[in-house]
């Protein structure tokens, strides 16, 4: 039977994702702009079956190769989407899903972006359709993951909200990963799940005071990063990066009810960032909805920047990733 494997990278907002008008449908209250990584990645097998009733199998493949049954609220996500593609693609067969990440899940490291980008990659290649990449963007973000529309593509990507229909709201390419080299040095303080997921956290927002200010502010931070990407200006990039983590966080502390993602070690490290910069080393700092810290630098810093970070005591362990070329189909099946 039809087998298709890829594998799909998470990416980095820039400028966050945070509130929508449509939660079910991901349809953004906001445009956010990001960086597609290189190295965290979620490899996906996807092969049709066939058989009297439909009954698909979703499961997490381990790094020996072993097979085990994927938790049951992301079967349930999942499930959910297999049937989404399967209606969009107008299919019968079943699906068999084998999934493994590259990096810690449900860290804030965007493990559903890249998630929900490769299992739509992997089932509509297992279908034998070759959609167009804005295609693939809005049924990726059809997942209900919005971000994952994002990770579709490589290099520098922009969704924009807005006018959009729902039939049309896609993300795009802004530049490939060849026009910027930049790092991304990612501290992890936390590996355990989240407390609240980031769909919480979109439905939450608006109820936080400081939601509205957001939204006024937004509009020239998006020129401002724009325009650092398209001069490859890190100097310029940096401050908004650093402003636009922060407030992602005071939202979600003033929302109601409120959410710390934060822990000590996440201040710790942004601690650090600053002293780095003191130093003369241009890193600065984002967050996602999580505990976790990437510091973004050119390739020059990276080493330094990785080994300072490294040895906070608060830190785990750091991955060094950096901008990538987007979504790959792997030969090697995960089953
Ligand atoms: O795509 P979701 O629903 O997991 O939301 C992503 C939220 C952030 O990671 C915090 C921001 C973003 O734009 O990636």
């Amino acid at each position: 039977m039809s087998k298709h494997t890829v594998s799909a990278p998470a990416n980095i907002a820039f400028i966050k994702y945070w509130g929508a008008t449509d939660i079910e449908r991901a349809l953004p209250l906001n445009s956010s702009i990001s960086m597609t990584l290189d190295q965290c990645v979620t490899l996906c097998t996807a092969e049709l079956t066939s058989g009297p009733k439909r009954r698909d199998e979703i499961w997490l493949a381990e790094a020996d190769g072993r097979l085990t049954p994927a938790g049951p609220d992301f079967a349930r996500r999942v499930l959910a989407h297999i049937e989404r593609l399967r209606r969009w693609a107008g299919r019968e067969e079943s699906v068999r899903i084998a999934t493994r990440n590259t990096f810690p899940a449900a860290a804030g490291l965007a493990s559903s972006a890249s998630g929900f980008a490769a299992l739509t990659l992997a089932v509509t290649g297992a279908f034998g359709l070759a959609p167009s990449p804005g295609e693939l963007s809005l049924l990726a973000r059809r997942s209900g993951s919005g971000s994952a529309c994002r990770s579709v593509f490589g290099g520098y990507v922009e969704w924009r909200a807005g006018e959009m229909a729902e039939e049309k709201s896609h993300a795009v390419q802004v530049a490939d990963a060849d026009h910027w080299d930049l790092r991304d040095v990612i501290a992890v303080v936390e590996i355990g799940p989240k407390t609240v997921s980031s769909l919480d956290g979109h439905r939450r927002a608006p109820t936080s005071p400081y939601y509205d200010r957001r939204r006024e502010l937004l509009g020239e931070r998006l020129d401002r990063v724009r325009g650092a990407i398209r001069d490859r200006d890190l100097a310029a990039l940096g401050p908004v990066l650093e402003e636009e983590a922060i407030d992602l966080h005071l939202i979600a502390m003033s929302s109601r009810p409120p959410i710390f993602y934060w822990s000590p070690g996440t201040v710790d490290v942004l601690r650090s960032v600053r002293e780095l910069r003191q130093e003369g080393l241009e890193a600065w700092a984002t967050m996602d909805a999580g505990a976790n810290v990437h510091v973004i630098c050119d390739p020059d810093s990276e080493e330094e920047v990785a080994e300072r970070l490294g040895d906070l005591a608060a830190v785990g362990f750091v991955i060094r990733d950096g901008v990538g070329d987007g979504p790959e189909t792997e030969m090697q099946a995960l089953f």
